[in-house]
């Protein structure tokens, strides 16, 4: 008996959406009939009023921006990437731009601390240590490259110092290079002599480079692990400073005063133990110029 019932409901319902689809389908005939009808009898109406409504309602193209700035595409606004970036970029100059100098210790045997007798790497032979200072003093100091429209006749130069980012101008000149002889405050003399070599790097390199002793002559703190190479990858597989073997100089460029004066510095040199100086200062004077 259910099923019979079943069944005959099925077909009323059939039966109700036929009846529903053909007056829908006889009302879209109609409809469209007469639309039909008075759009072939006035033609040219028709496409006048049409092109005017399109027009209007193209109207808003007028104020379209078509926006192509990739920062604006793919990042939302309160992105914590962006947000930073927009502090970083109010608190600081736009872009300022990293170069690294990297000089290795090759054939150089380890050291041994004067007083624990510790094993520390070969970058901190002092000798080798003065060697590098040296180096990175000149080319902060003293390397400087002909510049100017006429170079015969106004002899003009510019050196590292006329690019460098330095935070505290103008108050102080000094550029901010992360290097370990920011320790020493650039003070050959004190990379010299052999009690306060070790007492700084005891207490700058190991124990916390933040003290006021320890800040640069630019006025800020080196990050030991900027200032030096070598690290072991595990640290718990032997003394940290034990396999140290190489410097890194971090010099920061303003990239805003080196558009002006479209200068660059890039250098990554390996010293050797003996043609260092004669070699990286040929390589590197040559690059300065260009
Ligand atoms: C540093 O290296 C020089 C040259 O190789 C060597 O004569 C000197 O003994 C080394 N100094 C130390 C403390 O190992
Ligand atoms: C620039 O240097 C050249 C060569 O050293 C010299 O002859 C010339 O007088 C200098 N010019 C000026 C303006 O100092
Ligand atoms: C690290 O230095 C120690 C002492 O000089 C040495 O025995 C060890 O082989 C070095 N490890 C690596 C990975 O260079």
């Amino acid at each position: 008996m259910r099923n019979v019932q079943t069944e005959v409901s099925v077909e009323e319902r059939t039966c109700l959406f036929d009846i529903i689809g053909a007056y829908f389908e006889y009302g879209m005939t109609v409809a469209f009939t007469a639309i039909g009808r008075a759009v072939a009898g006035r033609p040219i109406m028709v496409l006048l009023y049409s092109a005017a409504l399109v027009a209007v309602l193209s109207w808003g193209i007028k104020s379209l921006e078509v926006i192509t700035d990739p920062v604006e595409l793919w990042s939302s606004p309160n992105s914590r990437g962006r947000m930073e970036k927009e502090y970083y970029d109010s608190q600081f100059e736009p872009f300022f731009r990293s170069e690294q100098l990297i000089i290795k210790a090759i054939g150089y045997d380890s050291v041994k601390h004067p007083d624990s007798g510790e094993v520390w790497g070969p970058a901190f032979n002092q000798s080798f240590f003065l060697d590098v200072f040296d180096l990175t003093n000149y080319l902060q100091e003293k390397l400087r490259a002909p510049w100017g429209s006429d170079l015969h006749e106004t002899n003009e130069t510019v050196g590292l110092a006329d690019v460098c980012f330095a935070p505290l101008k103008p108050d102080n000149h000094k550029c901010a290079v992360q290097s370990a002889f920011q320790y020493f405050q650039n003070s050959r003399a004190k990379i010299g002599n052999r009690n306060s070599f070790w007492r700084t790097l005891d207490t700058c390199a190991v124990s916390n480079h933040v003290q006021l002793d320890c800040l640069g002559d630019f006025g800020g703190p080196v990050d030991p692990k900027l200032a030096f190479g070598g690290y072991l990858k595990d640290p718990k597989a032997g003394l940290e400073r034990a396999n140290i073997t190489a410097f890194v100089a971090l010099f920061t460029l303003d990239l805003r005063r080196q558009e002006n004066n479209r200068l660059d510095v890039f250098c990554c040199v390996q010293g050797e133990k003996r043609e260092k100086h004669g070699a990286t200062e040929g390589v590197l004077y040559k690059i300065f110029k260009e």
